[in-house]
Order: C-alpha cells, then sequence, then structure tokens
C-alpha cells in the first residue's frame, strides 16, 4: 500500500486490556497456543485461554495398533492445565498421515475404535477436536493425499471425487464416527478439519487457491458432520504459504456455510530478505488478526508455540516472543496483535461514534457489517440485503436472499456496481459478469429456501462497494 491509511475510531473509550487472553475474550474470540508439559511455564496460563497440545494427543503417542489409548499422561497434564487455567482444549489430532504412530496402515474400523476412545477419554474437557488433519495434498493440485489413510478412499463411480453414494471416503467415515460418538455421549465437542495453505482464495500471483477450494467443497458436502474448519496458518515465503489480501474473504466463504473457523497453528516468518510477505512481521500479524477479527464465526486463533526458540520453525522467528525456559520477552508482533484485538470486531467509521480520534496506521481501514441497505420484503418472491466488509482498494459483500411469505425454488440477484468496481471471486452463486450490473443466481445447492428463510452468497471485488442495491427475483 502506498500511503498511509486510517483507523477510525472504535467505539466508545474503554481501558484496553493488557494480555492476548483478557482482549481476545472481550472480542469474543479464545487465544491460544501449543505447548507442551515442559513449556507450562506461568506466561501459557497468563496469555492464553486455549491450549493444543503440540505433539502428546497424535496418534504416535496415544495410540495402540488397534485403536486403543497408550501413554495418556502428558496429554492428561495439558488437559488439566488448561482447566485450571480456564482454557479450552483444542485435540489434535485423530486421522493424519503423519505422526501416526502404532495406527499407521489401520483400516477404518481399527481408526474408528481409536477415535470413539479418545473423544470418550477427555469427553467435554475438549471443546475441538482436529478429527482428520492435513488430508489435501501439496503444490495446490487440489486433489487429496494419495497415502495411508486416503489409500482406504474408493472413487466408485470414477467421477473423480469422493462424495457419491457408493464411494469410500476416509474423511467422511471418520467425521461420521465422531459424530456419532459425540451424540451418543451427549458431548459438546466441536469436529474440526484442518489444513494448512488453505488460508487464502488465492496463492502468489493470483492464482486460485484450489487447496482452499477442495476443502470448501469437503465442508460444504459434509457439513452434517464437520462443525468448524482449521486454517492452520503457518505463513511463510512459499508460494502457496502466503499472506494474500483475500483471506479475510476465504474466510468469510467457509463462515458462510455456518462453521466455526479459527486459526490453528499461526506462525509468521519474519524474513523480510525477499519482500514476498509483506510489510514486516508486526504487520502481518495484525493484518491476519483483523482478518478473522472482521468475521464473526472466526471464533479463535492459536499460535504454534511460545517463543521463536522454541518453534517447531525456529529459523523463521515466526511467534510473538524471543527468550525461552519461561523467560519470555515481547515482540513487535506481541504488541501489533494485542493492540489489533483490542480494537474488537467492530472497528467503526461512524464518524458520530466517539472514542479516540483517528491514528496514521499502515493496517487497512476495515468497515464490517454495514447495516443492511434494503429491508427484508415481507411478500411473496424474494428480497436481498448486503453487509460489506471494506478497506482501502478492496472489499468483501455477504449477501443475503430472504424468501417472501411462500417458498421459492430458485433466485436471481442483480447489483449495480459503482464504477471503479470490480468482482474479483465470487461463491455460493453463479455470476455473470465483473462490473456495472452483476448477476447472481442460486447454485444447486441453495436455491430452494422455506417462506420467510434465507440463504446467504459471497464475492470480492477491488475498488469501493457502497450504497449497493441488491435487486431480488425469485423462480
Ligand atoms: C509439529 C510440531 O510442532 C513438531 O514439534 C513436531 O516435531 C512435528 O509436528 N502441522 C500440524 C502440527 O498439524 O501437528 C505440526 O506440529 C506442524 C504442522
Amino acid at each position: 500500500m502506498g500511503s498511509a491509511v486510517t483507523v477510525q475510531s472504535i467505539g466508545p473509550a474503554a481501558a484496553a486490556e493488557t494480555t492476548l487472553r483478557a482482549a481476545a475474550a472481550k472480542a469474543g474470540l479464545f487465544f491460544g497456543v501449543a505447548a507442551s508439559p515442559g513449556r507450562l511455564s506461568s506466561i501459557v496460563g497468563q496469555e492464553f485461554n486455549q491450549l493444543t497440545p503440540e505433539n502428546d494427543m497424535k496418534p504416535s503417542t496415544i495410540a495402540t495398533s488397534s485403536g486403543g489409548l497408550q501413554n495418556t499422561g502428558n496429554a492428561d497434564t495439558l488437559v488439566n492445565y488448561a482447566q485450571t487455567n480456564n482454557m479450552l482444549v483444542r485435540g489434535h489430532t485423530l486421522v493424519w498421515h503423519s505422526q501416526a504412530g502404532a495406527l499407521q496402515g489401520a483400516n477404518q474400523a481399527t481408526l474408528n475404535t481409536f477415535i470413539g476412545n479418545a473423544l470418550n477419554r477427555w469427553g467435554n474437557r475438549i471443546a475441538y477436536w482436529d478429527v482428520v488433519n492435513e488430508a489435501l495434498d501439496d503444490n495446490n493440485t487440489g486433489n487429496r493425499r494419495s497415502q495411508w489413510p486416503h489409500t482406504l478412499n474408493r472413487d466408485a463411480n470414477g467421477d473423480g471425487d469422493l462424495f457419491d453414494t457408493g464411494d469410500t471416503d476416509v474423511i467422511r467415515d471418520s467425521f461420521i464416527r465422531a459424530k456419532q460418538v459425540v451424540q451418543a455421549g451427549g458431548l459438546t465437542t466441536k469436529l474440526c478439519i484442518n489444513d494448512y495453505d488453505v488460508e487464502g482464495l488465492t496463492v502468489r500471483g493470483g492464482v486460485q487457491n484450489r487447496k482452499a477450494n477442495a476443502l470448501y467443497e469437503i465442508v460444504r458436502n459434509y457439513r452434517q458432520y464437520i462443525d468448524c474448519v482449521g486454517f492452520q496458518a503457518h505463513f511463510n515465503d512459499n508460494p502457496n504459504s502466503i499472506i494474500t489480501d483475500d483471506l479475510q474473504a476465504n474466510i468469510q466463504r467457509f463462515a458462510d456455510l455456518g462453521v466455526e473457523v479459527h486459526l490453528t497453528e499461526l506462525d509468521i516468518d519474519d524474513d523480510l530478505s525477499n519482500n514476498d510477505i509483506g510489510a514486516g512481521q508486526a504487520e502481518n500479524y495484525r493484518k491476519v488478526v483483523r482478518a478473522c477479527l472482521n468475521v464473526a464465526k472466526c471464533t479463535g486463533i492459536t499460535v504454534w508455540g511460545i517463543a521463536d526458540s522454541e518453534s517447531w520453525r525456529s529459523s523463521e522467528r515466526g511467534l510473538l516472543f524471543t527468550g525461552g525456559s519461561g523467560n519470555y520477552q515481547k515482540k513487535a508482533a506481541y504488541h501489533a496483535v494485542l493492540d489489533e484485538l483490542n480494537k474488537g470486531r467492530d472497528v467503526s467509521t461512524d464518524p458520530t461514534s466517539p472514542g479516540t480520534p483517528p491514528t496514521p496506521s499502515a493496517s487497512p481501514s476495515v468497515t464490517p457489517s454495514v447495516p443492511p441497505t434494503t429491508p427484508p420484503n415481507p411478500t411473496t418472491g424474494c428480497s436481498a440485503t448486503v453487509s460489506l466488509n471494506s478497506w482501502t482498494g478492496g472489499f468483501v459483500a455477504t449477501v443475503r436472499v430472504t424468501a417472501g411469505t411462500a417458498p421459492i425454488n430458485g433466485w436471481t440477484v442483480g447489483i449495480a456496481l459503482p464504477s471503479g468496481a470490480t468482482v474479483t471471486n465470487s461463491w455460493n452463486a453463479n455470476r455473470t459478469g465483473t462490473s456495472g450490473t452483476v448477476q447472481f443466481s442460486n447454485v444447486s445447492y441453495n436455491g430452494s429456501v422455506n417462506a420467510g428463510q434465507y440463504t446467504e452468497f459471497g464475492f470480492q471485488g477491488s475498488g469501493t462497494a457502497t450504497g449497493l442495491t441488491p435487486v431480488c427475483t425469485a423462480s
């Protein structure tokens, strides 16, 4: 970005919180950390309100070859610590090609046994479980991995996907099992799918993120079993691992499916040698945290370790603290994250709202959730409303299509964009055109809307898109 832009006042002046967990809690999300028992210094409970065992709940530690449990001591230590310190726990992870230990090569029945044993062992003490981890291939192919456990997959009708009746899919079958266990036990544990290089709508060079699209299709098809999606968010200079401006739009499109979205393993390479990932580590952290805050269903962020020296990628210096062994110092990135969390989800540009005067900042000014531009029409047919997240030079629009007093079986929404505004991506709709009046119509799964109910689609654009007035026609 060429020039400094302005972050506007942020509502009534309130004392800023001084820890990540307090600031996050006020904004309505958790801020967590990955840890091992050897890293449970006081900073963990002070700064974080969610804990992910970095290695101690992986099958390589806790699974027997028949799907039983073993060596659960470290996991118990972490769960107990979390409970004592009022932290949520993310169980990590049940079905994964890596660190599979004695489960390596197991069939679905054995995986199911393990899923049941692990879920029941900790029950509601675990708020979120990563049921399936890293199912998708590298290099932006959009394919599933080919190694075990994905060798269990069968595309029965050979149509190139695993979503048909008759197909076998280890993802679906593992989630079905996990959901059964949750329901049978009356558990509140939420079931997540977790992956990396799925963060943006695009990767380097504006290329479509096929891995993200493949994950999206999985969540959309298995929505009934999947409660949450984890973007690992290990950001670095690799072409598919960079921070893109459409991170928020991608979080939003998953959120629009109704799942919670989490950034589950956040670290950001501080290597600025080729400046590929942006303006500096602290600003990059700010940008990523802001993208989550701007989407209501982005309900948590977890950093993958406390200090750089103790990180799995220590050479990237990607975390929020320096130091080590319980003696930690806050980095600029820490202060940026705390400041951004303290601004909360509602960074208002309303000039009448009280608060501190605008301060110059290198970060985008963001306008979440503008009120609907037209009220829902309580008649037959349909009506549409738009809420807009805007930043300098771009926006994401979420469009809600509401049926009138009768059900509808299809819809078209026309939106006249101001000159200079161009649609760059859209989801949950077919689209005609990119500028001027753009037409959106339902896709196969969201055309039927019951009386008074609604469905949502979204699009991302460049330029400015104020005063949008959608026109809905039912078919
Ligand atoms: C990493 C741990 O941080 C390391 O200590 C371990 O040696 C290897 O695994 N994606 C994941 C995490 O889902 O489980 C990985 O954790 C990092 C990448």
